[in-house]
């Protein structure tokens, strides 16, 4: 075989690859159970493996709602494992009244109103007082507000709790994971992304009380 047919074969090859890549992992192609879903099919079994391996979780917390499809998956894991469930988003989006929403009782666990607006009482008060610890955070906010989303939320938990955060490394990066020192600790990032997750999961290991201050003090 020629070596310009070689090449040709090699670049068809990789295109059918880049396809089917593209099929796979296109966000706007993405459900769960039906309902859409605004993650990588990869990342539904990684929250189950961290689910399974880190068994003292008692609430989960989830930024933002979107069209439901992550919130149900949340639903379902918080109900089979006893654990208290929110989600919060200033839209109401498709599927809160789904026959899985309806058994699930989602709308009774969606609060809606804007994180730094009408919402931020309850999320404040959800995080410090009223659910019971370890909480974890999901961050997934838009596209434009995760950097201020996880760091002014993840101010709000304890050591102990646990911090989820998606679309690494596009809308989140080291320098935000950074700007909290040692205090948090990263949880199996290299596993992770051999299988091409783009959540991280981190453990808050130090007081986040002095961040919080400055965030509210300036
Ligand atoms: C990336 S989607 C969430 C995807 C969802 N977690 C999922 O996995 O399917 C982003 C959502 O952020 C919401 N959002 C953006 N800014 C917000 C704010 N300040 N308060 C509440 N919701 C907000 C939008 O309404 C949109 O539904």
């Amino acid at each position: 075989m020629s070596p310009k047919i070689k090449m040709k074969q090699v670049v068809v090859a990789e295109l059918e690859q880049a396809k089917t890549r593209k099929f796979l992992w296109d966000f706007g192609g993405q459900r769960f159970m039906n309902h859409r879903i605004a993650q990588y099919p990869m990342d539904l079994p990684m929250w189950e493996r961290f689910l399974n391996s880190i068994s003292d979780i008692k609430s989960i917390v989830e930024l933002v709602t979107a069209n439901c499809g992550m919130a149900l998956f949340l639903a379902l894991q918080a109900y089979q494992r006893g654990m208290e469930f929110r989600t919060f988003d200033w839209e109401e989006g498709e599927n809160l009244d789904t026959p899985l929403s309806k058994l699930l009782c989602l709308r009774d666990k969606f609060i809606l109103g804007d994180l730094w607006g009408d919402s931020l009482d309850i999320l404040t008060n959800l995080l410090m007082n009223e659910f019971p610890h370890p909480i974890l955070l999901f961050c997934d906010d838009g596209v434009t507000g995760k950097e201020d989303e996880f760091r002014d939320f993840v101010t709000l938990l304890q050591v102990g709790d646990y911090v989820a955060v998606h679309d690494w490394p596009y809308n989140i990066s080291e320098g935000d994971i950074g700007f909290f020192g040692d205090a948090l600790e990263r949880l199996w990032w290299e596993q992770w992304e051999v299988v091409g997750s783009i959540t991280w999961f981190m453990r808050v290991v130090k007081p986040l009380d002095d961040y919080r201050n400055i965030l509210v003090n300036g």
